[in-house]
């Protein structure tokens, strides 16, 4: 039985990948590494919890000496590395707490996998899940392609950027067997109401304000997150070391026309008159360092190993809307306490 350590699985893309392995492969052993940070919820992994291939371990990838314990005890075959910091503007107001996880954590990781595997590394894979954010920003044209420069811009990309590298070095140094793929944003069910899309469809839920950054004009490529979950699983399996893999679904979106088509599908599904929710679209003050525009050239990934995205993102943002109105206790229960705090101090004076 194959051992793979999933970190960072209680979050939004880990427990997608943790469902899918889980319920993929029976003859895997999937050990869910997690400190449960306010990101981190095993509220979404209820389904998976009974099964007898999934384990789930408190921890925190920072805490150098469990994690060389923990591969020691468990002599991992694979790992598949997503725990990490990932939301932009907590990143703005507090970049140490991202350099820690981000950069640190990462390096704990590849120090152990380095230090347990040396000698026995084939068959082995170090499997780093980074984002489109590292290559910078682009104009009106192009592509982020896998060989576009690093060019990070927020304290978040910057410490992911430089997690790259590290992952990178220890392949060149240590003969180490890594693997990166850089993905687009991703949508979907159970992503923390920090992000865009869940925050306004909260917001709207309860008709606040719609705090749209700047002009709305900078553009995202947006991919379901069950697409991702895929890629990751195609790319775990079938790439080769050393390589890089971008995964995105050529699917850019202005943030306002994307917010507009939010409040039409809410006002549908809420039974809400056509245009409702639009007027509380409200413009605020732009992130710092708002990087213009993403975009994806995942044809590598197409190409090479087969993969493309299931969804059209009409389907997937109508199925994105119907879960958290399905599960409104989920988004309750993650927007009460500190939550509130982080609204306050993010929101209270754009
Ligand atoms: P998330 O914030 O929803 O989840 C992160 C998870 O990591 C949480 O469960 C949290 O508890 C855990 N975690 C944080 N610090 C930890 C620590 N010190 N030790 C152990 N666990 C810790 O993040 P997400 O959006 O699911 O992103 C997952 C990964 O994918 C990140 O590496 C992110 O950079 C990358 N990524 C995200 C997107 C996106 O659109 N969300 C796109 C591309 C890449
Ligand atoms: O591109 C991949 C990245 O996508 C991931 O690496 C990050 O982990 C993930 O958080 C995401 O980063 P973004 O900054 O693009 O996502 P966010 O949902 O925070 O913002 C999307 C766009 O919407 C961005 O242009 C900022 C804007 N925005 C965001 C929020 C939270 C607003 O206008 N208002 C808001 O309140």
């Amino acid at each position: 039985m194959k051992k793979i350590l999933i970190t960072g699985g209680a979050g939004f893309i880990g427990s997608h990948v943790v469902r899918l392995f889980v319920n993929k492969y029976s003859d895997y052993q999937i050990y869910n590494l997690d400190k449960l940070t306010y990101a981190g919820n095993l509220e979404n992994l209820k389904d998976v919890e009974p099964k007898s291939n999934y384990q789930f371990v408190l921890g925190d990838i920072t805490d150098e000496k469990f994690i060389l314990e923990l591969f020691q005890k468990e002599q991992f075959d694979g790992v598949i590395h997503l725990a990490a910091e990932s939301h932009v503007d907590r990143s703005i107001t507090n970049p140490n707490e991202f350099v820690v996880t981000n950069v640190l954590g990462t390096v704990n990781l590849l120090n152990a996998a380095k230090a347990i595997w040396k000698g026995k590394e084939e068959g082995k894979r170090f499997y780093h899940i980074s984002t489109d954010e590292v290559y910078g920003t682009l104009g009106n044209e192009g592509l982020f392609t896998e060989v576009t420069s690093y060019d990070p811009h927020s304290p978040y990309s910057a410490s992911k950027a430089s997690s790259d590298h590290f992952v990178r070095a220890y392949g060149d140094t240590y003969g180490l067997p890594v693997i990166i793929s850089n993905c687009s944003n991703n949508y979907g069910p159970n992503q923390f109401p920090e992000k865009l899309i869940p925050l306004f469809i909260n917001n709207i839920r309860y008709n606040k304000p719609l705090p749209v950054y700047g002009k709305g004009v900078n553009v995202r490529d947006w991919l379901f997150v069950e697409d991702h979950a895929t890629a990751i699983d195609v790319i775990y399996h079938n790439g080769d070391n050393g390589e890089t893999f971008n995964i995105g679904g050529h699917n850019e979106w202005k943030n306002i026309d994307l917010i507009r088509v939010l409040c039409k599908v809410m006002d549908e599904k809420l039974g809400r008159e056509p245009g409702t929710s639009e007027k509380l679209i409200t413009y605020v003050t732009d992130r710092a360092g708002h990087d213009l525009r993403y975009a994806i050239d995942s044809s590598k990934l197409q190409r090479e190993l087969g993969w493309k995205p299931s969804l059209q993102f009409e389907e997937g943002i109508e199925k994105t809307v119907d879960w958290y109105l399905a599960n409104q206790e989920w988004l309750d229960g993650v927007t009460s306490g500190n939550y509130l705090n982080y609204y306050e101090n993010m929101y209270g004076n754009r």
